[in-house]
């Protein structure tokens, strides 16, 4: 079995460990981790979360002497590159866990290094996901997709086809993206939102149609997913 931690002892650190106990559940060849603890900054080393220890914060990761796999389970996807980016230790890796029960296309579709991708999902073809992406419950992904890396996707939202989500969005639970829209980097999509036309970089947009309503300071690079990313579950 390999060593599992996750970064984050919150509502949602604590729905990535049931997600582990559930692909473990299913006996299959990817029932192999061995769930190890919470990591956290905001929570004292040594506190129980469900019955397991916060083992420290994200510098405790830089010196762990054996392979340990880690899945980084917060929503919002500025402290979520900037954890991964204060982890330098190269016995640190990022699987991608995918609950048992989502539905994937054979058809090309590629997903990057520690993706989590919750019960109820569904993902057609031709979709490329980036790395360190949270697609929370139910969500579903139309045809010739491209999500960035970072973004964060909260339950039951529906991304219809040729959609290009920029790095570092935040969509909230409900939202819906009309066909070959365009979401710039680092925009947050508001909870139920309805995304009818393309949005800016760097807004924060609610409602339907879905307007931005504020405009922030900093956004992030905004890469596009690379292709060399291949579907894995680890
Ligand atoms: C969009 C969101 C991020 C805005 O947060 P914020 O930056 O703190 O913005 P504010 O709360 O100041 O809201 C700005 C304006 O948008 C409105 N607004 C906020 N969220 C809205 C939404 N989802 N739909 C419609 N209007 C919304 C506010 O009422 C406010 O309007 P006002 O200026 O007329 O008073 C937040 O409201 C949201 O929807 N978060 C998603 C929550 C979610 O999905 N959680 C999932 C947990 S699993």
């Amino acid at each position: 079995m390999k060593k599992i931690a996750i970064y984050g002892a919150g509502g949602f650190g604590r729905e990535v460990k049931m997600l582990i106990d559930q692909i473990n559940e299913t006996k299959s060849k990817y029932s192999q981790w061995d769930f190890k603890g919470y990591y956290d900054d905001g929570m004292e080393k040594g506190r129980m979360v469900n019955g397991f220890p916060v083992l420290g914060g994200a510098e405790d990761l830089n010196s762990i002497e054996e392979p340990m796999a880690l899945l980084v389970a917060i929503g919002n996807p500025k402290v979520k590159k900037s954890i991964i980016e204060k982890i330098s230790n190269n016995n640190i890796s990022y699987p991608v866990l995918i609950h048992p029960n989502v539905q994937i296309g054979t058809d090309e579709v590629k997903i990057g290094e520690g993706t989590i991708i919750c019960a109820g999902c569904i993902i057609t073809v031709n979709i490329s996901i980036g790395k360190h992406v949270i697609l929370n419950l139910g969500c579903t992904i139309g045809h010739d997709t491209i999500i960035g890396d970072y973004c964060s996707f909260m339950p039951a939202i529906n991304i219809s086809g040729e959609v290009t989500i920029y790095e570092g969005v935040y969509c909230g639970t409900g939202a819906k993206i009309i066909n070959q829209a365009t979401v710039g980097a680092g925009t947050v999509i508001g909870m139920g939102a309805v995304v009818t036309k393309s949005l800016p970089e760097g807004c924060t947009a609610v409602g339907m149609p879905a307007q931005p309503v504020k405009f922030h300071n900093t956004v992030p690079a905004g890469n596009k997913v690379e292709s060399k990313n291949t579907i894995t579950q680890q």
